[in-house]
């Protein structure tokens, strides 16, 4: 089995409904942190980590989604008339090789596993990448690419994981330990929100790698908790069947940007680190904190 993973799923056919109103009529993934939407660092992410197919499960509503990955011929040449060549620059770097997308419909939310059963016929027999756009992640290599790397030492299939506190475990997929191998573990488990005795304290997180096997074992599942067709189910039964699911801690600080706090936390971290705002907002910052106290 080939170990190169040239394709990605991205399933953005969630509604959303932690951001309501803005999700009425704008896509989560639209949503910028300082100027970038959401979906961009998932591209850029996936780019870096050598993806060259990048297929999206859409669902209603998602049109503005699909309009931002089209070239913007008129736009391109008025800054290139105005001579802005840095802002055509950023531009073009948005744009997406012509058959390097694919978007498919999910019809109804059932689910993320569900979501990713409905690129199967475009995954075919290969070991494919799963990118949640709400999960973004500062990292160095990139968190993917971390994975990319750690996969050709593995095989199976990896999750990037890390390290939460007992009391939020039950937010997340958790891993059952077989074998610590430090930066890699192996699973012996998967348990999604574990209401009670969580297996372990490492939450999966919305980066994955996984064998062409996952999508046999999505077909074959019907429902599992909360209703919906759950990935970590299908991702444990690799397990039950006998290969091989690893965990990466990777390297790296991950923002939850479908909730309302991460997403705020995301826009500060990523301000901070751009040079042409660092300075003035972190003076603000350091004001709006100095006034708290204050006030206090
Ligand atoms: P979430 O659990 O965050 O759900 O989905 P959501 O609908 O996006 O947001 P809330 O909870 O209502 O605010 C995690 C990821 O799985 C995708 C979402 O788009 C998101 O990227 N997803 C979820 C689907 O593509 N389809 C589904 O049926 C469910």
């Amino acid at each position: 089995m080939s170990r190169k993973v040239t394709k990605a799923i991205f399933p953005v056919a969630g509604l959303g409904t932690r951001f309501l109103p803005a999700t009425k009529s704008i896509p989560k993934e639209i949503m910028t942190l300082v100027d970038r939407p959401l979906i961009q660092y998932a591209i850029d992410e996936a780019r870096a980590a050598g993806i060259e197919e990048f297929i999206f499960v859409t669902s209603r509503g998602k049109g503005a989604l699909e309009d931002y990955f089209d070239h913007a011929h008129e736009l391109e040449s008025n800054l290139k008339k105005a001579g802005k060549n840095d802002l055509l620059e950023i531009l073009r770097g948005t744009n997406m090789d012509s058959g390097a997308i694919a978007y498919i419909r999910q019809h109804k939310a059932l689910g993320l596993g569900h979501a990713v059963w409905c690129a199967r016929r475009l995954v075919g027999d290969e070991p494919f990448a799963v990118i949640l756009t709400d999960d973004v992640i500062l990292g160095e290599p990139p968190c993917l690419q971390q994975m990319i790397e750690a996969y050709q030492e593995t095989g199976g299939s990896m999750v990037a994981t890390m390290e939460v506190s007992p009391e939020r475990t039950k937010s997340y997929g958790v891993l059952d330990v077989a074998e610590d191998m430090g930066a890699i573990v192996r699973a012996r488990g998967m348990v999604e929100k574990p209401k009670e005795n969580p297996p372990s304290n490492l939450a999966v997180i919305g980066r994955y790698i996984l064998a062409p096997t996952v999508m046999t074992n999505l077909n074959k599942l019907k429902q599992g908790s909360g209703g919906e067709i759950q990935l970590t189910d299908a991702i444990a039964d690799e397990i039950e069947e006998g290969r091989d699911v690893f965990g990466l801690r990777f390297r790296g600080q991950r923002f939850d940007c479908g909730s309302k706090a991460g997403f705020l936390q995301a826009t500060v971290a990523f301000g901070l680190a751009r040079d042409e705002l660092k300075d003035e907002f972190a003076d603000y910052l350091a004001d709006v904190l100095s006034m708290r106290r204050a006030a206090e």
